[in-house]
């Protein structure tokens, strides 16, 4: 079914700051024609007080007891990483990479929290050094390197221990990573959990701070995080039992969902946490543990909704009684959601508006593969001509930080648009930058 009207834009898909003004789409005043002339296209643009606006909004619902920390690999550059710490946020990091840039961004290092299944030793030599807040650790391996790092650095690391707790979290399979089979974390049922603590305990480089446990990603049913917060708390009750040592902190990870259609309804940020926070006091209570410092690490919740795409119209190709493919100038390169876990996107002519009838469509990018989808199905008007600009909704999370080069095509930038004014917060790729690589 086509959409009443096209042209409308979803105040729960679009961010804060769009607008259509004399039909034009505009971001925090900016004309998108004007963003498109002055940074090129393909190119994202994200509304900064639409991301500080959302981090403010977890702090708030999740209260001064708690810590929030922005999950970097949604989205990372400098210029993000600052307005979310300036908002008070914490920043967790996957990668050396990422630290760097959190660092960089001037992050106290305090509010660093590092995660990763294969941390290689410099990153973690690196993160000791750097003085960071926490270190998931998720190996045994890894709790013997964190140990030496910090012997020899002649400090003590606080580490979480990633908990596996064999929760199947409703979303797709490559975002859950909970259930048992797959490689995160130390499995609850095997034992693996209390043997991690166990040795954390007995290692005087490492201060055991307390456990971290993330379901999945695009969550939208709090049933999940119910039925792992019990069994995290199971586990908090047995160190108590066999340590004497309280879990003083319980991170709970991310993986709050966002709407990308209009058929998605994520719980409101206040429901989500009160409920987090809810499920937590009772299941505590009644194992009678004291209430840990409980924090989150969403990423997708904060980032996504503040940023669109837009590409331009190239070629329109009329598929004889299936549909119109739309080809526009990027494609799976900068985002590769689609194709990945077959992600439904909204799309709208951006640079005017149209009252021609709704054409059912797939927005396609340029790349050699038919699989290349950037919308799968949508409605856009049948007046649509090359040249015109069109608009992908939400693509702040998981767009730009999995973009790649697949063909040789250079990664779009980023710009930030606040109070009628854009600058480029991410430069985009030339050509000359690949080139300067292939050293052969
Ligand atoms: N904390 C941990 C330990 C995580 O692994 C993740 C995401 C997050 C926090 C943040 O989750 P969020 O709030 O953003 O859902 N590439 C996929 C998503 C993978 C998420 C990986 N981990 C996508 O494009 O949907």
């Amino acid at each position: 079914m086509p959409p009443a009207d096209l042209n409308a834009l979803h105040p729960d898909i679009w961010p804060r700051g769009a607008a259509r003004r004399d039909g034009v789409l505009t971001l925090c005043g900016v004309d998108v024609r004007d963003l498109a002339a002055r940074f090129g296209t393909p190119v994202l643009v994200a509304d900064e007080e639409d991301v500080r606006g959302r981090a403010r909004e977890y702090l708030e619902a999740f209260g001064p007891d708690g810590g929030v920390f922005y999950a970097a690999k949604a989205f990372c550059s400098r210029a993000v990483l600052r307005w979310v710490h300036s908002e008070g946020l914490g920043i967790d990091v996957c990668s050396g990479g990422e630290l760097e840039v959190a660092l960089s961004a001037d992050v106290d290092p305090a509010m660093i929290t590092l995660h990763g299944n294969n941390k290689l030793p410099a990153e973690i030599e690196r993160a000791v050094a750097a003085g960071i807040g926490h270190i998931v650790v998720d190996s045994f391996e890894e709790i013997a390197r964190v140990a030496f790092f910090a012997a020899q650095a002649g400090t003590r690391a606080r580490v979480l221990v990633r908990v596996t707790t064999g929760v199947e979290a409703h979303t797709h399979e490559f975002m859950a990573t909970a259930h048992d089979d797959q490689k995160f974390g130390f499995s609850l049922a095997s034992g693996a959990a209390d043997e991690a603590v166990r040795r954390v305990l007995a290692l005087p480089s490492l201060l055991f701070a307390g456990l971290h446990s993330h379901i999945g990603s695009q969550i939208f049913d709090t049933a999940g995080f119910e039925v792992a917060a019990h069994r995290v708390i199971e586990l908090a009750a047995r160190i108590h039992g066999e340590h004497g040592v309280h879990v003083e902190e319980l991170d709970l990870g991310g993986g709050f969902g966002i709407a990308y259609t209009p058929d998605d309804d994520p719980p409101d940020v206040k429901s989500l946490t009160s409920s987090l926070r809810a499920i937590v006091a009772f299941q505590c209570s009644a194992v009678g543990l004291p209430i840990p410092k409980l924090t989150i690490e969403p990423g997708r919740a904060i980032v996504g909704p503040s940023t669109v795409t837009l590409y331009e119209v190239g070629t329109i190709k009329d598929v004889d009684g299936l549909r119109t493919y739309v080809s526009v100038d990027g494609g799976m390169s900068d985002n590769i959601r689609t194709a990945l876990y077959d992600a439904s996107y909204t799309v709208v002519l951006a640079s005017r508006t149209s009252d021609a009838a709704p054409m059912l469509s797939r927005v396609v990018g340029r790349h050699c593969e038919s699989g290349d989808i950037v919308v799968r199905d949508c409605y856009l008007p049948a007046d649509l001509a090359p040249g015109d600009l069109l608009a992908v909704a939400a693509t702040g999370a998981y767009c730009r930080s999995m973009a790649s080069n697949y063909n040789h095509l250079t990664k779009p930038g980023v710009v930030a648009v606040r109070d009628g004014a854009a600058s480029e917060i991410v430069r985009r790729e030339t050509l000359d930058d690949l080139l300067r690589l292939d050293v052969g």
